[in-house]
């Protein structure tokens, strides 16, 4: 959610920013702004443009020259999209300029403050407050300034600093929204995360929220925002630039549901004990012992990662037998939780950024309670946050909608399940019983991949509905969740997911010819009572799309996936509606990698 990239070097950096922007635009893309030195004269140089980064690209005039700048792609709080309302920031002698990303939280007060004082605003942002507090602050140096204007304001930043009298440095803050410093030969970079570095470093330092950096060509230190030294040794990223492209696939969904066989083996890579039928995973910090005191878990995360913790709960409840459940992190915070210390909280995240998940792990240490992470992004705010986890090892996800890091959060919660289950009830029977069905999930993932076409020709046939409706029972509820997020935030086609038991309460009024079901119908003790539903549609005269292990009779259409244990089915089970919700929304010639009003990583409440 925004993302912000800054260079300090010899190169000249308007190309290498606006490289580094079109890598962050899955973090908001509705303007886009960028700012260079001016090596000539006193004042800075700024192109802003309401859009995306090609917009902003058109209007970047050829002579830019610059080897320092800043620059901001947009995902709109305080201001609409505009010209104006997008970063940098500049006062008005051109003098100081400012990206940012996350919220100013007393900005209103602020900003009476500054005006009162005389301070003439430009735009309706918040983050223009930052500007104004460096550029009257008295203090000797641009990091003082930077300090002072940090500590005054409340709320979440990653900001990066220009200043026309500084041209040698970038002065860079963080509290709540990242910032990764990467370190190169002779050059510095900054930026929102590692997507917009890894083509030029893969030499990287996180901040910490409370610090700040400066960063000159041939150096950077790192310090708090009380001034005192911090030390921050780099660290090698482990996903390469090439991860990063769509490596010959439309758009980056559909290559990341493509890579979906190798992700899931590489979280189960390196995991599997096949002595003891049990899992080993390296960084849970929970021994035996303990995962033997653990009374409840609960798991907390938003969307699709939500989601992926609904199975999650399921998974540990049947293998570990321990009572679990899953809530929306974001409500979580806000209900005043009693905080059980023999409950396990695990936070669930793609970008290990997600703020409202943040916040609840913060809640949840601050009272005591131990928090492991379920997340991809190596070192992310969560996974340093928690008191162990597992990593889910899915790559860059870069496409706005979640895919392939849905599935391989569900496998690793899958492999925590083993583990739990192993030290407790699970037996060895079942213990292998479904160690064998994760090493399966590969190849039957690939397997439905290879029913691409025959999936594509129903979604042209379902484009048409205005609604639809997604039902499934137990461990099929998650799956018709996840998959009406899917169709509706890339398609716009309206869609609600009820328990299929759920339909006789009420949503079965809503059936009619022109609002098609989606049912999951797994093969398993549920199968006569998932048929029980789809009699109740047909009905209605109901039109049916089924996802199930053998033809359903009353289906209209089913789409057929290979069966593997009953626990692991969820997995395979969403695998063919992705494809659905892509093709759909390509039908619909819809925008798929950056949906309208959405954005990867949000940093903010
Ligand atoms: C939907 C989607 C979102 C994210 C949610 C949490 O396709 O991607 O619902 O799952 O914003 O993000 P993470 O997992 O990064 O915490």
């Amino acid at each position: 959610m925004c993302g912000i990239v800054g260079y300090i070097g010899k190169r000249d950096v308007a190309p290498l920013l606006l490289e580094g922007l079109q890598r962050l635009e899955y973090r908001g893309y509705d303007s886009a702004g960028i700012v260079v030195n001016n090596p000539k004269s006193p004042a800075l140089k700024v192109v802003k443009a309401k859009g995306r980064v090609r917009e902003l690209e058109s209007r970047v005039p050829k002579r830019f020259a610059g080897t320092t700048g800043i620059a901001h792609t947009r995902w709109a709080t305080h201001g609409a999209p505009s010209d104006i309302n997008s970063h940098p920031h500049l006062d008005a002698d051109n003098k100081v300029a400012v990206v940012h990303n996350g919220i100013v939280d007393n900005a209103a007060e602020l900003r009476a403050k500054l005006e009162s004082e005389g301070v003439v605003f430009v735009s309706e942002t918040d983050t223009e407050v930052i500007v104004h507090l460096i550029a009257r602050s008295q203090a000797d140096t641009l990091e003082e300034k930077v300090r002072e204007a940090v500590k005054a304001i409340e709320g979440t930043y990653g900001i990066a600093v220009m200043h026309a009298d500084y041209a040698d440095r970038i002065v860079v803050a963080r509290n709540g929204s990242p910032v990764v410093l990467g370190i190169g030969e002779k050059e510095m970079f900054v930026a929102s995360d590692v997507a917009a570095l890894v083509a030029h470093t893969r030499q990287v330092v996180t901040l910490d929220d409370g610090e700040m950096a400066t960063l000159k060509a041939d150096d950077f230190r790192t310090y708090t925002t009380s001034g005192a030294t911090t030390t921050a040794t780099p660290e090698t990223v482990e996903w390469e630039a090439a991860s990063y492209d769509m490596g010959g696939h439309d758009t980056y969904m559909h290559k990341e549901i493509s890579e979906q066989p190798d992700a899931v083996d590489r979280v189960l890579r390196g995991r599997i004990d096949d002595r003891f039928n049990t899992v080993h995973l390296g960084g849970l910090n929970l021994d035996p012992r303990e995962a033997r005191g653990i009374r409840r878990v609960k798991i907390l995360g938003c969307g699709t990662s939500y989601h992926a913790g609904l199975i999650g709960a399921g998974l540990i409840e049947s293998m570990a037998r321990i009572p679990a459940d899953a809530e929306p992190a974001s409500e979580f915070r806000y209900r005043n939780p009693v905080v059980d210390p023999d409950t396990l909280y695990i936070a669930v995240s793609q970008s290990g950024e997600t703020y409202d998940v943040l916040a609840a792990v913060q809640e949840l240490k601050r009272k005591g309670a131990r928090v492991l992470g379920v997340v991809n992004v190596v070192g992310s705010a969560i996974a340093r946050e928690a008191d162990g986890g597992v990593y889910v090892h899915a790559g860059p996800e870069v496409c706005v909608v979640s895919t392939k890091c849905f599935t391989n959060t569900v496998v690793a919660f899958a492999l925590l399940a083993v583990h739990l289950g192993r030290i407790r009830d699970l037996s060895v029977t079942d213990g292998k019983r479904i160690i064998e069905g994760l090493r399966k999930l590969p190849a039957q993932i690939q397997e439905i991949l290879e029913g691409e076409e025959d999936i594509k020709k129903l979604a042209a046939e379902y484009a048409e509905a205005k609604s639809m409706m997604f039902i499934g029972r137990v461990r099929g509820y998650p799956v018709a969740l996840e998959a009406s997020l899917k169709l509706k935030e890339i398609s716009y086609i309206h869609a609600e997911a009820y328990p299929a038991s759920e339909l006789k309460h009420g949503p079965l009024a809503l059936i009619e010819p022109a609002m098609p079901t989606v049912a999951i119908v797994p093969d398993d003790d549920l199968l006569e009572k998932n048929r029980a539903a789809l009699e109740e549609i047909k009905a209605r005269s109901g039109r049916i799309l089924a996802v199930a292990h053998r033809e359903q009779e009353k289906a209209d259409h089913t789409i057929l996936v290979p069966k593997n244990e009953d626990e692991l089915d969820p997995i395979l089970m969403g695998i063919p509606l992705q494809l659905l919700a892509y093709h759909t929304a390509l039908a619909l010639g819809r925008d798929i990698d950056k949906p309208r009003n959405l954005a990867k990583s949000v940093t903010v409440e």
